[in-house]
């Protein structure tokens, strides 16, 4: 097992670099990914040169226990090498299955002491393949899993979870749905945005949120003009890598913790849900980050270095504002059903979300939450 993630870009033929014919592969993704022309070919070359593999291509979005209960049955005995293929949800549980591999045989056990709070301690060789640009779960040490039961979301964290190698592959994103890469990519700016303004922010997050927002506002744009333009989306796949890495360091608050019960109560879609959120959120701790804000305003490829400070931050908000416009996402809650009298149910969940809530570079009340909702409401 590496000590630390190697990213390789350009392309998924690039995975034979990385993979060896002498281990059993179990190659892990979903329906609509094993549909790509590009994941197809990767699959029969591999058979062609003769590699073993195992490939389980029904994995189910946003994962629950029993999911991954249903997946344990399937597992096949000797796997020397996990291969993730796929967006957050296929990357997650292909952190989780990896470290199940590493222990006894009794992969139940295993999953339901995770569950309770042990932390993983090893995992089997891990290579993740992220075709989102937007939960950087390939950069992060968690996977989340769902319990239906106790409506809630457990987080299985440890830094033996960060994959060996990561293959960024623009040419299996370019066939994503202009929507999608709207919201997928607004989650990676929030990623790095809320890290880089977050109380507990450090100068090592820091430096990747600053290289992941440069990327991202450089491109964010043109990849709705051009969506098959593979520079263009090779960046994002980075902007969205050091959202990742950046929430390894760091972590995301107002907007994760403010969509977190938009997602769980009404399944609003992350990226959508963080999209509503960003320019409140920005409006609301903007007088506590101008110096940060300025940093950021100073990445926009339009940025006028002539501004003040506070101008500077200013416009930022600004021009987030205008971004989620023109990349045609909602702005109003209204515009997804929720309705005003849904609001003090939904302030009292995001207050429970105290781990990010913690990260706030501002200490918000009940009424604050509940205002920042208002604000987005009719
Ligand atoms: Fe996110």
């Amino acid at each position: 097992m590496n000590i630390f993630t190697t990213v390789i870009s350009g392309g998924i033929e690039q995975m034979y670099q990385v993979l060896s014919n002498e281990q059993h592969l179990l190659i892990m993704t979903d329906s609509n990914v094993i549909k790509l022309d590009k994941v197809q070919s990767l699959v029969s070359s591999l058979e062609k040169q003769g590699y073993q593999y195992t490939l389980i291509s029904d994995l189910p979005a946003e994962p629950t226990n029993h999911d991954v209960e249903n997946l344990i049955d399937k597992l096949p005995a000797e796997v020397g090498v996990v291969v993730g293929i796929g967006g957050g949800s296929v990357l997650d549980i292909s952190k989780l299955i990896s470290v199940l591999y590493a222990s006894n045989t009794d992969y139940l056990d295993n999953f339901n002491r995770l569950l309770e709070g042990e932390k993983p301690a090893a995992r089997i060789p891990l290579v993740l393949v992220p075709t989102t640009a937007g939960t950087g779960a390939e950069a992060t040490p968690n996977s989340i899993i769902a319990l239906p039961e106790k409506a809630t979301k457990v987080g299985i964290i440890s830094p033996v979870m960060l994959p060996d190698y990561v293959v960024l592959a623009p040419e299996l994103t370019t066939s994503m749905p202009p929507h999608i890469t709207a919201s997928t990519g607004i989650d990676a700016l929030c990623h790095l945005i809320e890290c880089y303004t977050a109380s507990v922010a450090n100068p090592v997050g820091d430096n990747y949120a600053l290289i992941g927002m440069q990327k991202f506002f450089s491109n964010i744009e043109q990849v709705i003009e051009k969506p098959h333009d593979l520079m263009v989306r090779l960046n994002l796949l980075w902007a969205s890598y050091y959202g990742g890495a950046s929430i390894s360091h760091s972590g995301t608050h107002l907007v994760h913790a403010l969509s977190y019960p938009l997602g769980g109560k009404y399944k609003i879609p992350h990226g959508l849900a963080n999209s509503l959120l960003l320019v409140p959120v920005m409006k609301h701790i903007y007088s506590h980050c101008e110096e940060k804000l300025a940093n950021v305003y100073r990445l926009l490829p339009a940025a006028d270095h002539s501004l003040s400070e506070s101008a500077m931050a200013a416009e930022l908000v600004k021009y987030l504002e205008l971004l989620v416009m023109k990349l045609g996402l909602p702005t109003r809650l209204n515009a997804i059903g929720i309705e005003k009298h849904q609001l003090p149910e939904l302030a009292e969940s995001a207050m429970q979300v105290t781990r990010l809530l913690n990260h706030s570079p501002v200490k918000v009340s009940q009424q604050d939450v509940l205002e920042l909702y208002q604000s987005i409401t009719d």
